[in-house]
């Protein structure tokens, strides 16, 4: 058939491209080589990364869990660091996305050999990946891994700077369970200074129109949060009637020199999530945790595991839920960047 005779698609864009379309018109020009951090995104891109997952989820829900965004893009995930949850979920949020995959574990690479992290990144760049996720429990190492590589890095996790994916699925999930972020009230207990989920959780919470406060012994909260927009408080009792959502984290024993607190029995005292403590919450606020959790320490578990009725949620596994659904977002959005 001649060219001018074939029949010219004049159907509009379907829902699917037409969101594909909108989402890369507001995001395009503006998005960072790399997602190393949630301090460098605009709320503009925070929430149409929260709203790309939201696609995604609900697609899943229709039965719709495979997409083709990143067909034929390369993929490495690297940890340097154990994970579960993070690690686990881009793993299935790669697949889902039909990209082409790898998971190096540095122990088993030629690292162990004495290579350089740079020979290291320089040699896998050399096979053309188009994403890399790392993590790393040096501060900044995936945003050097950047410098070495035209692929986009995705921070998985990096000493105590920032775990930028972590803040996006705890937003969704605190918006998907209380219907927005603007003026609710963020409370992060504990080890604050150590924390790169609570970092990432300020900047995230604050940029969407959220309050955050952050809850611990003195020791365990650093000089400086207050300009990242939090405030700061000693007294857990105090503040949890006025919470809407609490996020207890982990004693990070492996990154504390010595124990900032007298014993761990005196910090479950003050800072633990106990039935009391559980009781004084507003009947609708959510109780997260990034995980993994110390059971008996941050948080009881009858708490941990949601067996308390007619009250505060605990939400901790609708989180790792919507983790896989947000790296979808974010794998989507930065693999098809280039
Ligand atoms: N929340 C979190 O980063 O968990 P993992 O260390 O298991 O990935």
């Amino acid at each position: 058939m001649p060219a001018h005779k074939k029949k010219l698609n004049t159907n509009p864009p379907s829902q699917a491209e037409g969101f594909f379309l909108a989402l890369k018109e507001k995001f395009t020009g503006k998005l960072p080589k790399d997602c190393l951090e949630i301090k460098s995104l605009s709320r503009n891109q925070i929430e149409t990364i929260l709203d790309l997952a939201q696609e995604f989820k609900e697609k899943e829900a229709r039965g719709q869990k495979k997409h083709e965004d990143l067909k034929g893009k390369a993929l490495i995930n690297i940890f340097f660091e154990p994970s579960t949850r993070t690690r686990t979920s881009f793993e299935l949020a790669g697949r889902r996305l039909s990209a082409d995959m790898m998971t190096i574990a540095p122990q088993a690479s030629s690292l162990s050999k004495g290579e350089s992290l740079k020979d290291m990144i320089e040699n896998l760049e050399a096979m053309g990946p188009d994403l890399m996720v790392v993590r790393h429990a040096a501060s900044g190492a995936p945003g050097l891994i950047a410098s070495y590589t035209k692929a986009a890095v995705v921070n998985a996790g990096d000493g105590s700077h920032e775990h930028p994916t972590q803040a996006l699925l705890d937003a969704f999930t605190v918006k998907e369970k209380l219907g927005e972020i603007q003026g609710k009230h963020l409370v992060i207990v504990g080890d604050i200074s150590y924390s790169r989920v609570a970092r990432s959780n300020i900047y995230a919470f604050c940029k969407l129109g959220g309050k955050v406060t952050c809850v611990g012994p003195a020791t365990l909260i650093p000089p400086g949060i207050e300009k990242m927009g939090a405030k700061v408080e000693t007294d857990l009792d105090k503040i949890l009637p006025h919470a809407d959502a609490v996020m207890f984290l982990r004693i990070q024993k492996e990154r504390q020199e010595k124990m900032n607190f007298p014993s761990i029995a005196e910090y479950t005292r003050f800072y633990g999530m106990n039935r009391t403590r559980w009781a004084a919450l507003k009947k609708e606020a959510l109780i997260m945790h990034p995980g993994p959790i110390n059971r008996g320490v941050e948080i009881e578990p009858e708490i941990a595991d949601g067996r308390l009725e007619g009250g505060a949620q605990t939400v901790i596994l609708d989180q790792v839920k919507n983790g896989t659904a947000v790296r979808m977002a974010v794998l989507s959005l930065w693999g098809r960047s280039k």
